[in-house]
């Protein structure tokens, strides 16, 4: 079994205590690749550190998270520049837009998320979404700027069917899927149904949203074996079918 877990914080402060373990368990599982979003500057070295001690394992990105743009952005944004030069990097994110949490910086939000979109197309790196209440706002701006170089993932979607159509519209972009498709009564079955295998990527989003049996405790790669279980089940096929497809589906597009 080969899985990618395209999506965790494994650098993150919940995971000072048992770092080593935790990626011995992702392996142990099955999980043998583990891509790691950056949040903004002060983790940039956190992510590289991690990187560089489990090469061919853990894989860093670089980007300025939504929910990290504050007055200071353009400084963090020349940071983000700055590190593309310096480090190998193998995707722009996370980047998005979130309103959920804070609408306040909405206009500073679409600025930097333009502009790495743009950082994306130029280097050819894949950029990480994170849509929170604002599916509008980001299909508005990628429609502008999108272009036969741009690709990416929408993260830890968990949207509906017309939401998943409208991504797949843009030829370079994949679903990611994490625990909440796990989760009773969640309607993201349904549409990850409609979707197709062929355009889903696997995440866990760690230490957040860990998916059934693990609810509500602190997640980590490893469990991306139970969500692989879910759309098994979902598309009714076995584990190492899924394992396959979105494994191809994340090395293609990381070029790995
Ligand atoms: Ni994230």
């Amino acid at each position: 079994m080969f899985l990618i877990d395209t999506h965790a914080h494994l650098f993150l402060e919940q995971f000072d205590d048992d770092r080593d373990q935790t990626v011995q368990n992702a392996i142990d599982n099955g999980v043998k690749k583990i891509f790691l979003p950056d949040i903004d500057s002060s983790t940039t070295a956190l992510v590289l550190e991690m990187a560089k001690k489990y090469p061919d394992i853990c894989f860093p990105m670089i980007g300025l998270h939504p929910t990290s743009v504050k007055e200071n952005f353009k400084d963090e944004l020349k940071h983000v520049e700055y590190m593309l030069e310096k480090e190998k990097y193998y995707g722009i994110g996370e980047t998005g837009i979130d309103l959920y949490w804070d609408k306040t910086f909405l206009k500073e939000q679409i600025e930097v998320f333009r502009f790495q979109i743009n950082l994306a197309k130029k280097t050819a790196l894949p950029l990480i979404i994170h849509a929170r209440e604002s599916f509008d706002e980001i299909f508005s701006i990628i429609d502008e700027l999108n272009d036969d170089t741009l690709k990416g993932i929408f993260h830890s979607f968990t949207g509906n069917k017309a939401q998943a159509r409208k991504i797949l519209s843009y030829k370079g972009f994949k679903i990611g899927i994490g625990g909440i498709v796990t989760f009773k009564n969640s309607k993201l079955p349904e549409v990850v149904k409609e979707i197709g295998l062929e355009h889903l990527v696997l995440e866990t989003d760690s230490p957040y949203l860990a998916p059934t049996p693990k609810r509500g405790k602190r997640n980590e790669s490893a469990y991306l074996l139970f969500i692989a279980e879910k759309i098994a089940e979902i598309y009714n096929v076995d584990l190492q079918t899924v394992a396959n497809i979105t494994t191809k589906n994340a090395e293609v597009l990381f070029g790995l």
